[in-house]
This record gives structure tokens, C-alpha cells and sequence, in this order.
């Protein structure tokens, strides 16, 4: 059994029995996070999920125990801005937060994961649940969440959570500024095995190459669910300042942005972009893609909160430009380990783009210093014992 040292008491690693609860079955990022925390500690917790999806399968392959309560769309679509489309699912809310109670009374906490999740926990302790933790993974700001929003959920998160575990300095300093406790606060960052990266061989991601027919183009990857914020198009813009330029595109559209998809699909498709332009949708082979790149390219045009693809491109041995805000900040030190350009800028980001396809020594030391930065900060193992502290007090 695995053992650490927190001042005088010695805790048996991932042997706290956590009731782990996601609103959500898609593989967005925050879901990725809870499928590794969740795996830790599969030997004594649960998870349940208010929708079924690809993340139960991908759970129980983990050998994680699951439990699916369905709810109605009216929950899973709920604003706290929607007046009184929002009200009429409080008996939906409080019944199911009921259902979460009797559930959580073997564990030793419920560790929210989505806020949905969160505002059915906070209520389950009105109703004799254990302590409730919250995994805060969104920058509370007024362009994502409206201010009624921002203000029950740190309301709530002031009044009944024992512990908001924050995935980045940026994301608590957003929660603190919506009003939020700072003592509640813990950082807890994404954490990441290198070997599935590290196991990727050259010849894999040549053959990726040809069968795409980039064999010898440029290259870059945008990995990210299709979404405004994320900033599809402002490497759609920056191609047309890079004309040999080609892009990968992966992922899906997740949380229903059709309008946007149509938007980005109908730039792609002028002339001068169309055959640079591969669509990718969801992949499962995100560190063999990431290596068939020249780069890895994060768009987000609003403060990203944590950003795993910085992560996973480092990891791949990328050169990775992100955009300069919000958690992004804390995982590259700018022409160090990666590069940084102003968010929304795709001249700044052609130009960012050139230099790493241009200038071979750059590219080295970007791919060896993020490699080794992200190794050292963001090992899956030592996050785990950041996790470990986190909850250490409940
Ligand atoms: N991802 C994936 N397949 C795809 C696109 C993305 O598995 O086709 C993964 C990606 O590798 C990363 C996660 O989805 O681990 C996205 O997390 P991130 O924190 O970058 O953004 P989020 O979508 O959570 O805001
Ligand atoms: C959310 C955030 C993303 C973060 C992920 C995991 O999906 O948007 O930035 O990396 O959670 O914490």
C-alpha cells in the first residue's frame, strides 16, 4: 500500500472512499481529469453520472464501479440565468440530490466534478450527505457565466463545500474575484503519464503523415472540441498568412455550438484554405496525431482554465504555442517551454507559427524544455499527491 507524510499524520494513498459525480458522460477535458482520479481510487469509490455516455465505458474499462441516475434535459440544460425554466427544476433537483444522499452514505465525501454536479451536492448535504468536495475546472468569468450564475455558484460553494479544488491558479483567482473563499481554495493541476507519448515511433507517425497526405507539408494540430471560445478560427485566419501551412483539426463538437461548426467549416472551405484543412473529428490517438505534427496550436480566445493539449503537446515533443491567458500562463514559460501569443491574434500566431517552421534549433529546445517542464509539474503521480493534500483536512 502506498504511504505519505502530511505533517504528523500518515495517510493511506487513494484509500479514501470518494463518491465521485459528473452531470456529463462526454469526453471533455474536466471528464479526462475525473477518469484518472477516479481510476486511483477505484478501489474503494464510485462514480455516478446524471447522463450515460462514452466516459461510463470508458470508466468501467478502468475498472471503475459506475452507476448512471438519468435526469431530464430540463436539469441537464439548466442556467441559473433561465428564471422560470430554472425554478421548475428545483423538485427534479432536490429529489435527485435525495437520490445522491442515500448513495453517498457509505463514502467519505462527494467530490463534484461539473457544476451541475455541484449544485445537486451542495443541496445532498441539506439532506445528511457527506462533505462535499467541488473540482472547479471553469474560470468564473461574465463572458461564460452570467452573474446570477457566478453568484449561486459561490454562494453555494461558500456555504456548503468543505473544499473547491481549483485546476489552476487562474481558475481560484477567477472564483475568489466572483466572491468565492479563498481558504476553501486548493490548487490541484491535470496530471499526465508520458508513456503513452513517449512509446509513439517515428515510423507511426510518418505512416500517420502519408496516410493523411501531409507527407512533407508543414504541419500543425489544434486539438479541442469545436466551440467559439476555443478559436478554431483563428487558426483558420493565421493559415491564410502561411500558404503552404496544413492543419489538423481534431475533435467534435461536444456542448452544441452547430452555428459555430458551420461558421469554421464554411472559412475552411475557400480556396485558398481547403485543401491545407483536414477534419479530424474525435480521436482516441491523441499522442500519435500530436507527433505527426510540426506544432501543436491552442487558440482559446477567452483565459482557458487549465488546457491539458498544452500539456499533451509538450509531452508529444512539440513545439506548443498557446494562447497567452488564464492557466496557459502556469504551463508555458514563453520561448522557453513553448510560445505564447496575444488570445484572438492570428497574425501574432502566423508569425509565432513561422518562427517554429523555420528555425530548426528553436524547435529543439521548445520540444526539450516543454517535454521536461511538463514531466516535472504535471507527473500523474505527484498531481495524485496534490490531490492527496487537497483533501487531506476533510
Ligand atoms: N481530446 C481527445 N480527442 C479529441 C480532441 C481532444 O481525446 O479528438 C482530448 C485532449 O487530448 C485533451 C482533452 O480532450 O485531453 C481536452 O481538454 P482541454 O483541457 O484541452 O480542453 P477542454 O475541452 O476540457 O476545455
Ligand atoms: C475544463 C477546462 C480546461 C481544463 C479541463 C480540465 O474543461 O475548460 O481548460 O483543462 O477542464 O481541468
Amino acid at each position: 500500500m502506498l504511504k505519505t507524510n502530511f505533517g504528523d499524520r500518515t495517510i493511506n494513498m487513494h484509500q479514501r472512499k470518494i463518491l465521485f459525480i459528473d452531470h456529463t458522460a462526454v469526453l471533455g477535458g474536466a471528464e479526462l481529469s475525473l477518469l484518472d482520479l477516479a481510476t486511483a481510487y477505484r478501489q474503494r469509490s464510485q462514480v455516478i453520472l446524471f447522463a450515460d455516455g462514452v466516459l461510463r465505458s470508458r470508466l468501467e474499462s478502468a475498472g471503475v464501479k459506475v452507476k448512471v441516475i438519468e435526469v431530464s434535459e430540463k436539469v441537464l440544460e439548466l442556467r441559473a440565468s433561465g428564471g422560470l425554466k430554472a425554478l421548475k427544476t428545483i423538485p427534479e433537483l432536490w429529489s435527485l440530490a435525495g437520490k445522491v444522499a442515500v448513495e453517498a452514505k457509505e463514502f467519505d465525501f462527494i467530490f463534484a466534478n461539473s457544476q451541475k454536479a455541484f449544485i445537486v451536492a451542495a443541496l445532498a448535504t441539506l439532506r445528511n450527505s457527506p462533505p462535499v468536495v467541488w473540482y472547479l475546472h471553469d474560470i468564473l468569468t461574465a463572458k461564460h457565466f452570467s452573474a446570477i450564475n457566478r453568484r449561486i455558484a459561490v454562494s453555494l460553494a461558500n456555504r456548503f463545500a468543505a473544499k473547491v479544488l481549483v485546476n489552476s491558479q487562474a481558475t481560484g483567482k477567477a472564483f475568489v474575484a466572483a466572491g468565492g473563499k479563498q481558504d476553501l481554495t486548493s490548487v490541484v493541476y491535470n496530471g499526465f503519464n508520458s508513456e503513452p507519448f513517449d512509446c509513439v515511433t517515428d515510423g507511426e507517425a510518418r505512416q500517420l503523415r502519408e496516410t493523411l497526405e501531409v507527407a512533407d507539408a508543414p504541419l500543425v494540430g489544434l486539438f479541442s472540441r469545436l466551440s467559439y471560445w476555443k478559436g478554431q478560427h483563428i487558426l483558420l485566419l493565421a493559415m491564410k498568412e502561411l500558404p503552404a501551412l496544413h492543419a489538423l483539426f481534431v475533435g467534435d463538437v461536444l456542448f452544441g455550438e452547430e452555428e459555430y461548426v458551420s461558421y469554421i467549416k464554411n472559412l475552411a472551405s475557400e480556396p485558398e484554405l481547403k485543401h491545407r484543412v483536414h477534419w479530424l473529428g474525435f480521436r482516441d490517438d491523441i499522442p500519435t496525431l500530436m507527433k505527426a505534427c510540426d506544432a501543436i496550436v491552442h487558440t482559446s480566445t477567452e483565459p482557458e482554465p487549465f488546457g491539458r493539449v498544452i500539456v499533451e503537446g509538450q509531452l508529444a515533443q512539440r513545439p506548443t504555442i498557446a494562447s497567452a491567458a488564464g492557466g496557459a500562463l502556469e504551463l508555458i514559460e514563453d520561448g522557453v517551454s513553448g510560445l505564447l501569443f496575444p488570445p484572438g491574434d492570428a497574425i501574432a500566431l502566423s508569425k509565432e507559427i513561422q518562427k517554429v517552421i523555420s528555425d530548426r534549433t528553436l524547435v529543439d529546445k521548445l520540444a526539450e524544455r516543454g517535454y521536461h517542464s511538463a514531466k516535472a509539474n504535471f507527473n500523474l503521480a505527484a498531481i495524485l499527491d496534490s490531490f492527496e493534500q487537497g483533501i487531506s483536512e476533510i
